[in-house]
């Protein structure tokens, strides 16, 4: 609900369990007055302190600089005293880099806006708060906007920019949303990592100053992602409060919390300002800012993540396959990786199908003359050598075994060794006169120009025409250099926008898993046309607990691709249970990327019953709530370790009727006793069933909520279990 206090120029957004207040005040800046527990509609002006001391402008002139250094601005600006990091600036032709907004109107409608060239959020039951602010002098006008769904904490964040006036306007900041909270008693979570390591979350009070995580790589990256939380001390998984910030943007981003002089916080996420510019020539130029999605939670950090989660799922994923059960698949690239035939292909594909495996992946490899990552990117023709006749003869044996078929694309990239690049080199990104980086011995096409994505979709679309493909895999495996201006960086991304709307259009029906070299844009922007992304190269079950619990902070679960492959594992050389490779996978969307050929019988044979019982919980994945019970970042066991000795997650059901808890024990230690367990979310007053080590049991969520349920000792290192959980 927004509601509009006229007398004092609040706007009030309550959702079900918090209140976000802003108010217009005398000289019309618009100021932040309140984030946090819901309260009723009610004048919480005083907390603006705007009588208070030497900072009020209209009752103490003297003072101006400093009342502009400490205002809690909601949309604050440079140059015109305010010494914070701003969200907002700009550049005129006179090089001048002064703006000074002012409210000018608002309106509260149903519904929201929906940007043309942007990924967002969508869905009914949804109310939005528009106001317009000005710079009087420059003609700019920037339309601020909050949007809630019902019954999510959520606050929907962006902005929107317009040029009215008759000079030229350079745009060097628009973040999507600044929060000046008037507090310090934070910790910042964050998340951090690298290629193959992506996503290790990391918990850190604030000091004083700017911390940041950003991206200037072209992508939202293995590094940082678009996403932090400020926490309080005593905040838990499962209590105490917690304030999210996430982004739907795929390219350079800015995520900040800065702690000021005065011991406030201002907290901003939005597209890196660094390498940023947009021209807004006159005549009406606009510009969107892409969405940030604000969360609080008063039920700790898994409360604040089940509430991305549903918002994401529900109002951010379009593909219909986000309520469809979907194929267990087997990609080929750890089984073959460059090297394969037709003949390889089809063994694997022929093993699979037996064992029940539903989708076969092709990856990299199969088209140009590609036998490594050195050549061919750009030219999306089947390599004659390696697949007879094109991809038919293969498509044709794997959908005659019952499965459906995947390919592996690079769209947005182009080798100097291609047909492509020797016919159009001004496609790649680069500078005249400058050597290109090559990176996996590519280069990255200039996505923002039209005709570039024209002759990269005509070839995507042969193929897709050409056989029955009713999965993609979208890969980008490198970062951009030599970018030859700041507009650049965002209008790439806009073309990667476009180019994958053009394809979810005109092939509604095909899943499509977004990838680059691994996690590397593993962001929200992309889930708006991927319900899944693959979630890191490295498929190590014990890292991948680390990978896949960071990940599930923002996103969620079902979105995470992941897959059972060989040990001793390719990225760590670790050898684990087959099994518990299995349990670990199905925490995202389950599969397989190994050469089911050369498995042992007594692996084989546990395929079938995984992938039963991957269908029999998916559904729980997709659409339940997620609780984390054990934090593989933190140690767990009798002594200080120095790295958790259990992980364990459950998924519930929205009507609570049905739970599966997964447990695995990290690290085994001598003459330890069975770990007790207290499971969360289930009514307290239910009878679930369950069975555990070959007994079956019925009790009631009370009882599993406080008294737990006991995990003998699994003797092992990484040994997993997995119960459901059945209400009466
Ligand atoms: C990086 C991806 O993460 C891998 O899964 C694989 O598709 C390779 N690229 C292929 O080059």
């Amino acid at each position: 609900m927004i509601t509009y206090l006229a007398s004092v120029r609040q706007f009030q957004i309550d959702t079900p369990h918090s209140t976000y207040a802003l108010a217009v005040v005398d000289e019309g800046y618009l100021c932040h007055v309140y984030w946090g527990k819901r309260l009723a509609p009610q004048d919480m002006t005083a907390l603006l302190r705007l009588s208070e001391g030497p900072f009020v402008p209209s009752k103490n002139n003297r003072e101006r600089a400093s009342f502009m250094d400490c205002a809690p601005f909601e949309y604050p600006v440079s140059g015109t005293g305010d010494y914070r990091e701003a969200a907002f600036g700009v550049e005129t032709p006179d090089g001048a880099r002064i703006c000074d907004l002012r409210y000018v109107s608002h309106r509260i409608y149903n519904g929201k806006y929906k940007s043309a060239v942007l990924p967002h959020t969508w869905g009914n039951g949804c109310e939005t708060l528009e106001i317009t602010t000005e710079d009087k002098l420059l003609g700019l006008t920037v339309i601020l906007r909050y949007t809630v769904f019902e019954g999510l904490d959520a606050i929907i964040r962006s902005a929107y920019l317009e040029n009215n006036g008759s000079r030229d306007i350079t745009v060097t900041r628009a973040l999507s949303a600044s929060v000046d909270m008037d507090d310090s008693r934070f910790e910042m979570l964050s998340l951090y990592g690298s290629w193959a390591r992506e996503r290790q979350a990391e918990r850190l009070p604030l000091r004083h100053g700017k911390q940041r995580l950003d991206s200037l790589r072209g992508e939202s990256s293995h590094q940082y992602s678009p996403f932090f939380a400020l926490v309080r001390p005593e905040t838990t998984e499962e209590s105490g409060e917690a304030y999210g910030f996430s982004l739907i943007y795929s390219g350079n981003f800015l995520a900040q919390a800065e702690l000021t002089q005065f011991c406030q916080t201002r907290a901003q996420i939005g597209i890196q300002p660094e390498d940023f510019a947009w021209l807004l020539q006159t005549e009406g130029c606009s510009f969107d800012v892409p969405e940030a999605v604000l969360v609080y939670s008063e039920d700790g950090i898994g409360g604040m993540s089940r509430t991305y989660h549903r918002l994401y799922s529900e109002h951010l994923i379009r593909s219909k396959w986000q309520y469809q059960e979907r194929p267990v698949l087997i990609n080929n690239w750890e089984a073959t990786y460059f090297d394969f035939n037709l003949d390889k292909l089809k063994t694997i594909a022929d093993e699979a199908a037996k064992l029940g495996i539903e989708l076969f992946v092709l990856d990299d490899g199969w088209f140009g003359r590609r036998d490594s990552d050195n050549c061919s990117l750009g030219d999306w023709t089947p390599d004659e050598r390696k697949l007879p006749g094109g991809l038919k003869p293969l498509t044709d044996h794997i959908t005659g075994k019952g499965m459906k078929f995947g390919l592996w694309f690079e769209p947005e990239m182009i080798s100097p060794d291609s047909d492509l690049f020797r016919a159009h080199p001004d496609y790649a990104i680069g500078i005249e006169g400058r050597p290109r980086t090559e990176s996996r011995a590519q280069y990255v096409l200039n996505m923002a120009r039209s005709d570039v994505r024209r002759a990269v979709w005509a070839q995507m679309k042969k193929i897709l025409d050409s056989a029955p493909i009713s999965y993609i895999k979208w890969d980008m495996n490198r970062q951009l250099t030599e970018v030859p201006s700041r507009t650049l960086w965002h209008s790439y991304v806009l073309g990667v926008y476009a180019l994958m709307e053009q394809l979810v259009t005109e092939y509604p029906d095909i899943l499509i898993e977004n990838c680059s070299g691994g996690g590397a844009r593993f962001d929200p922007g992309m889930l708006y046309y991927s319900p899944q992304i693959w979630g890191s190269d490295d498929t190590d079950a014990k890292e991948r607990l680390r990978i896949q619990y960071g990940a599930s902070l923002f996103m969620p679960p079902s979105a995470i691709g992941s897959h059972v492959s060989v040990c001793p594992n390719h990225a760590t050389g670790r050898n684990t249970p087959f099994d518990t490779r299995a349990n670990v996978a199905m925490f995202g969307t389950f599969g397989y990327e190994l050469n089911v050929a050369q498995l042992s019988d007594e692996e084989k044979a546990q395929i079938p019953a995984q992938i039963a019982r991957w269908h029999s919980i998916s559904r729980l994945v997709r659409e339940g709530a997620l609780y984390r019970l054990g934090d593989p970042f933190r140690p767990s066991g009798y002594a200080a370790q120095m790295q958790a000795d259990y992980d364990g997650w459950m998924f519930v059901s929205q009507d609570s009727m049905q739970a599966v808890f997964t447990y695995v024990q990290i690290t085994a230690e001598a003459n330890m006793k069975s770990r007790r367990i207290t499971l969360r979310g289930l009514k307290p007053e239910r009878v679930y069933h369950f069975s555990l080590g070959g007994e079956e049991y019925a009790r009631t969520g009370a009882y599993l909520m406080q008294c737990g349920i006991l995990i003998p000792n699994l003797w092992g290192d990484m040994k997993s279990v997995q119960i459901m959980f059945n209400a009466e």
